[in-house]
């Protein structure tokens, strides 16, 4: 299969510009643009975003009422062959940042489950998270938030890749994260050549 089309979004979710997150991002994107797919970083702190405000206008029309950095990034999204989203746990969960922007995908949500217009496809999503404790369940209310993100948009949640016990800065992390990394694009890939 050639890969000269396929096209993976990153986005990143962390509320810092410099993070784990995006070093971890990069090294899982640069495998699989060695595979040749095209890949396009997203970084939410870029964006100016409304919250959503429960309007529902989005139930009648399926998309947002709001007009402003989101509004070109859902047919970005809904393009692309798969997506990886790279976050840390903030509170047990999403960064606020970050779940500022999956909130707004309610319009997607009310795409599919209020007027039933069904996704085109089923593409694969990743997910790469890093966590300063070592918890065993700190990652549960993230990946519940980011599986719900994905399924309204028809994509499934691949086995994430999920960093405990780092609290340092991206330049100092172990050599075994970003082999990790790595290896998770490697795995990315491999779920893309069989479609979901
Ligand atoms: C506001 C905030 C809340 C956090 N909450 C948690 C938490 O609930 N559990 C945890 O293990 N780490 C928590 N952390 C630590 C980060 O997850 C950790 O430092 C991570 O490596 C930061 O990744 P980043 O560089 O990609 O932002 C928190 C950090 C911040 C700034």
């Amino acid at each position: 299969m050639s890969n000269r089309n396929t096209h993976i979004i990153g986005i990143i979710g962390s509320g810092r510009a410099k993070s784990n997150s995006r070093r971890l991002m990069e090294t899982a994107l640069k495998t699989i643009e060695e595979r040749g797919c095209e890949t396009t970083m997203i970084d939410v702190l870029d964006l100016r975003i409304y919250g959503c405000n429960g309007c529902n206008c989005c139930f009648a029309t399926g998309t947002c009422a709001f007009h402003d950095d989101l509004a070109p990034i859902y047919d970005i999204l809904d393009n692309a062959d798969g997506i990886i989203s790279a976050m840390p746990v903030y509170f047990y969960g999403v960064p606020g940042q970050m779940k500022i922007f999956i909130d707004r995908f309610q319009a997607i949500w009310a795409r599919r489950y209020v007027l039933h217009q069904e996704p085109a496809r089923i593409r694969p999503g990743g997910l790469i998270s890093i966590a300063g404790s070592k918890g065993q369940k700190v990652f549960d209310g993230l990946i519940m938030s980011v599986k719900y993100f994905y399924n309204v948009q028809g994509i499934n949640l691949v086995e994430p890749l999920l960093i405990r016990n780092w609290d340092g800065e991206p330049d100092e992390m172990p050599d075994d994260f970003i082999k990790q990394a790595k290896e998770y694009g490697e795995k990315f890939w491999d779920h893309l050549q069989i479609g979901g």
